[in-house]
């Protein structure tokens, strides 16, 4: 059976510049990405932008530019972040692209055939920063003005004819599914927040607005636009060339194996979207996993705090890789997770210079001073060596189980475990001390570091791609072998072959920089 994979990341809106939290979840899906392609996995990975909705409409009205112009500026944006933060995305979808209409228009067609959509009047509460609709008891009044409990975005009061999709009858459905599918909803404790929430019955959703025109028409009633979520949320199969269904990417790819995106969006992808493919008669998706919030100094990030990380300047003042580790390592997966400047500065030198950086360095530059620059082909381990290889190997299968589990903190902490393990083995082994006296311990010793130096560079490939490329590179291994079964294979190095030169992995970042 051919091995597929689609993972996607939410499409963003281009309603201003990319920061942090886009950042985090495209960062972590790449992750996921190319850590199944290491495992041998077709993998189609989508990112991209969601450009309809008044909240473009009005952002664009702000700039005095038509909404298609403002969309096309931004969303270059989002397509050289994905550059900057060097995501391996097969494409990128943006939602005012004729592949994605004729989708979002295929997908309302068939929830009209369904009997699933009505014509009605909207009357309740809408806010335009999360394009989404509240109940009077997900409302407070905070110093005058009606704003969400739950995002704490200002709602406005809507009263408008609307096609209303019939939620309500698929809520048995969906707890059927949440319980046969016990990882469709992740971390768990998402998941009782979105049980209980269904289990309390669910309203019929308001999918289409007359008060505005900036979106996907509906079918025979171009009155009406699309709503915007039944719009961006069709763009996981727009991708995949829907409604052809005979479309080898639809049928190698659809349903996705997961949707990674953040908690504030868990009830647009566990609910509404499951519900719109039931109705549809399409497959569900198998996993949404929602991540936390990245904090700033233990702050929601905010324009008025003043306390936005920028990933771009952060990318360009230390390096795309230490970001990558840095989030992943510090924020752990499913829950909020403040970082700072300072945290980054140490987790960069103690992680990834002192450790990694400076093991591969102060290996290579052994072997070019004492071994004509070539690995030595010496097998003959003793217990030691043993010892210090079968831990990576034995616990290899464990770490694809977590990684699958997306248990990236635990698969990161082991991994830099090992990489501390392998510069004591380095220091304890003392190859300089043994040179002269038995050269052969001292191959042996040279031949396992770099073994292990090149497992855990493929362990942390999928992580720290840019670094663990340039090391294997070093030790002649391409780009194109990188991979899970390159463990352990005791014949990957060409002993004939010199070590190319690596030049500084890290820079250690000084305290006042
Ligand atoms: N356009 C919708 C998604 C449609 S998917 C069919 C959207 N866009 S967004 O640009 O507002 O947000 C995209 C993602 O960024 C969400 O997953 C959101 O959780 C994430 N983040 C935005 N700020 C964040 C943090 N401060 N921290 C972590 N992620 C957060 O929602």
């Amino acid at each position: 059976m051919d091995k597929n994979f689609y993972i996607t990341t939410p499409i963003y809106y281009p309603s201003g510049k990319p920061h942090m939290g886009h950042a985090y979840s495209s960062i972590i899906a790449d992750i996921f990405a190319r850590f199944k392609r290491l495992e041998g996995y077709n993998v189609l990975f989508l990112t991209g932008t969601d450009e309809h909705g008044l909240k473009i409409q009005r952002e664009a009205e702000k700039n005095k530019k038509d909404p298609k112009k403002f969309c096309d500026e931004l969303s270059e944006k989002f397509k050289d972040l994905t550059k900057i933060l060097n995501l391996s995305n097969d494409d990128f979808i943006r939602t005012t692209e004729k592949r994605h209409y004729k989708s979002v228009q295929e997908i309302w067609n068939k929830l009209v055939e369904s009997g699933d959509i009505y014509l009605d009047k909207y009357t309740g509460w809408y806010s335009v920063s999360d394009e989404a609709y509240y109940d009077e008891n997900e409302i407070e009044l905070v110093n005058g003005k009606k704003i969400s409990k739950l995002s704490g975005s200002l709602v406005d009061w809507v009263e408008e004819e609307s096609y209303f999709f019939k939620l309500s009858s698929w809520s048995d459905k969906l707890l059927k599914y949440y319980k046969d599918n016990n990882d469709f909803i992740l971390p768990s404790s998402r998941k009782n927040e979105v049980v209980n929430f269904v289990e309390k019955g669910l309203k019929d959703l308001s999918v289409s607005r007359t008060s505005f025109s900036w979106g996907i028409p509906v079918p025979k009633n171009n009155k009406h636009v699309i709503y915007v979520w039944l719009d961006a949320l069709t763009n996981y199969i727009s991708a995949l060339n829907f409604p052809d269904i005979e479309d080898n990417n639809y049928k190698r790819f659809w349903p996705a194996d997961i949707h990674i995106i953040g908690k504030d969006i868990l009830r647009f992808h566990a609910i509404y979207w499951p519900a719109f493919l039931l109705a549809a008669k399409l497959p569900l998706p198998k996993k949404v996993f929602g991540h936390g919030w990245i904090l700033s100094d233990d702050k929601k990030m905010s324009k008025s705090l003043g306390n936005i990380l920028d990933p771009i300047e952060i990318v360009n003042n230390y390096g795309i890789d230490q970001l990558r580790y840095y989030l992943v390592k510090e924020v752990s997966l499913g829950n909020d997770g403040s970082i700072s400047m300072e945290n980054l500065k140490n987790c960069i030198n103690n992680d990834l210079a002192n450790n990694y950086g400076n093991l591969c360095q102060r290996v290579f530059s052994f072997i070019k001073k004492n071994c004509s620059n070539k690995i030595p082909n010496a097998k003959k381990f003793n217990a030691v060596d043993n010892k210090l290889l079968n831990q990576l190997k034995n616990n290899v299968p464990n770490l694809i189980k977590l990684m699958n589990n997306q248990n990236l903190n635990e698969f990161i902490k082991i991994v830099v475990s090992y990489s501390f393990d392998a510069n004591k083995y380095f220091n304890d082994s003392e190859p300089w001390s043994v040179k002269k006296t038995d050269p052969e311990r001292m191959n042996v010793i040279l031949f396992t570091i770099c073994e292990q130096i090149k497992n855990i560079s493929i362990l942390l490939n999928s992580i720290i791609p840019i670094a663990t490329e340039k090391v294997l590179y070093t030790m002649n291994i391409e780009k194109e072998k990188i991979s899970i079964d390159q463990i352990n294979n005791l014949e990957s190095f060409n002993h004939n072959k010199e070590l190319k030169e690596l030049d500084i992995l890290f820079n250690k970042i000084e305290n006042d920089n």
